[in-house]
C-alpha cells in the first residue's frame, strides 16, 4: 500500500491505525529485543534516572557507565549533590564534555532541595522549571519514574516518527518540530488508550515506551543503515512502503563545524604541572587546564609580563616553538580544536609562581597540581589523554 493517497497529496498526520498500533507494537518489542540492563532501568529512583539522562544528552551509554556509578558512591543522593563543593561536582564529571551539564546539575540539585523539599517533582511540566532539564529530559524523567504519558523528543524519536510518518517537514526550523512534536504525542495518546481498554496499567507501559523509542532509534532505526526487517513497526511506516526511510529526517541545514587552534602552555616544575582554574563560560568552563593562547606570539607576552622564565631566560618566540608538542586534533559537535601543548620547565617552581602572580595586575587562578593527581584532576578529556602519555 503506497502512503500516498491517490490524489497525489501526502499528509503528515498520523492516521488512526498508527495511533492503535505503533504504541503497543512498540511497548511488546521493547520487553523482548530492547535494553534491559543498563543500571539507570532496574530503578525508578529519579536521582538515578535524572542522572543518567543528564549524562546521556550528549554521550555514549559506554563511557557513561562508569561515570554514573563513579558519581553515585560519591553523591548517593540529591542532599548530597546539592551540599558538594563545585570543584567535586566537576571532577566527576571531567572527561565527559559539555560541562554546563555539570554546572547545571549542581544548580538543579540546589533548587530541588530549596524548591522541592529534596524530592523530585513528579511532572514534567514541573520538572522542566528546573536548571538543565529541557522539554525532552523532563518526559524522560516523568515518563520513567512516574509513567506519565508524554512523549520524549529526541534526535531518535525525530529519525523514527519523520519515517514512521513520511514526515517531509524541514528539521532545521522549529515549525516543523512543534508539528511532530504533536504527533508524536497523538501516538503517546494511542498507548494511553490501549491500556486502558486491554486493562495493563499505562505506568508499566510508559517507561517501556520511552525506552522502546530511544532502543529502536538506536539498535535498529539507524541514520544511514535501517535494519528494517527488524522492526517492530515497520508495517505502519510510510517511508518504508515507498523504500525511502534514509530520505527522512528532511533537514536543510547543514551543521556547520568551525576550527580553532589553542596553544597550551603546561608549566612543568618536575613533580608538579601548573593548571588555570577556567571560568565557567565556554566548552571547558568550569575545569582545570593548562593556560590557552591563540598563538604562540601571545604565549611569549603573557610569559613575559608574568616575569615567568625557564631557567631565567627570557623566552622568545623561537624558543617557544621549539618546545611545541605535536598538535592533538580533538573534534567537537560544532567545533574543531587543534590543541598544541607547550611545554617550560620551570627552574624555582615556589618563585616562579609567585612571580606569575605579582607580575600580573590581574593574578590567574590556578594551581600546582602534582603528576601523581592529575589522573583524578578536572580535568578535559583530550587534556587528561596527553598528561597520561606525558607525565606519568
Ligand atoms: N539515551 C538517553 N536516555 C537513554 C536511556 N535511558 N537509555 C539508553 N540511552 C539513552
Amino acid at each position: 500500500m503506497s502512503h500516498t493517497p491517490p490524489d497525489g497529496l501526502t499528509s503528515n498526520l498520523t492516521t488512526w491505525r498508527q495511533v492503535a498500533e505503533f504504541g503497543p507494537a512498540l511497548v511488546a518489542w521493547q520487553a523482548v529485543h530492547g535494553r534491559h540492563h543498563l543500571p539507570w532501568q532496574r530503578t525508578r529512583e529519579p536521582y538515578h534516572v535524572w542522572l543518567s539522562e543528564i549524562m546521556l544528552q550528549q554521550t555514549q551509554v559506554t563511557t557513561v557507565l562508569d561515570y554514573f556509578e563513579r558519581f553515585l558512591q560519591a553523591l548517593p543522593n540529591v542532599q548530597a549533590l546539592a551540599a558538594a563543593p563545585q570543584a567535586q561536582v566537576m571532577t566527576l564529571w571531567a572527561g565527559l564534555g559539555y560541562y554546563s551539564r555539570a554546572r547545571n546539575l549542581h544548580a538543579c540539585a540546589q533548587d530541588v532541595v530549596r524548591r522541592f523539599e529534596g524530592q523530585f517533582p513528579s511532572t514534567a511540566q514541573q520538572l522542566e522549571t528546573l536548571p538543565g532539564i529541557g522539554p525532552s529530559t523532563a518526559a524522560a524523567i516523568a515518563s520513567f519514574c512516574f509513567g506519565e504519558p508524554i512523549s520524549i523528543y529526541d534526535g531518535n524519536v525525530k529519525r523514527v516518527l519523520s519515517r514512521v510518518l513520511a514526515f517531509d517537514g524541514d528539521l532545521s526550523g522549529s515549525a516543523a518540530n512543534k508539528q511532530l512534536l504533536a504527533e508524536a504525542q497523538v501516538l503517546v495518546t494511542g498507548l494511553s488508550l490501549h491500556a486502558e481498554r486491554s486493562g495493563s496499567p499505562l505506568h508499566e507501559a510508559m517507561p517501556r515506551y520511552t525506552q522502546g523509542l530511544m532502543d529502536l532509534g538506536a539498535t535498529v532505526c539507524h541514520l544511514k543503515a535501517p535494519v528494517c526487517e527488524r522492526c517492530p513497526v515497520v508495517h505502519n511506516c510510510n517511508a518504508h512502503a515507498v523504500d525511502a526511510a534514509t530520505d527522512y529526517p528532511v533537514k536543510t541545514k547543514r551543521l556547520k563545524r568551525t576550527s580553532e587552534r589553542w596553544y597550551l602552555l603546561c608549566l612543568d616544575r618536575g613533580d608538579a604541572v601548573w593548571l588555570q582554574q577556567r571560568g565557567n563560560a565556554g566548552i571547558w568552563g568550569g575545569l582545570q587546564a593548562p593556560l590557552v593562547f591563540v598563538s604562540i606570539d601571545d604565549m611569549a607576552l603573557w610569559l613575559s609580563a608574568n616575569h615567568v622564565a625557564a631557567a631565567h631566560q627570557t623566552l622568545s618566540v623561537d624558543d617557544l616553538s621549539a618546545l611545541a608538542q605535536p598538535t592533538i586534533k580533538h573534534q567537537l559537535t560544532h567545533k574543531e580544536l587543534f590543541l598544541t601543548p607547550v611545554v617550560l620547565r620551570v627552574n624555582s617552581p615556589q618563585d616562579n609562581q609567585d612571580q606569575a602572580k605579582s607580575g600580573h595586575d590581574k593574578p590567574f587562578e590556578g594551581a600546582w597540581v602534582l603528576k601523581s593527581q592529575l589522573a583524578s584532576a578536572a580535568l578535559p578529556a583530550p587534556i587528561k589523554k596527553w598528561c597520561a602519555t606525558q607525565f606519568l
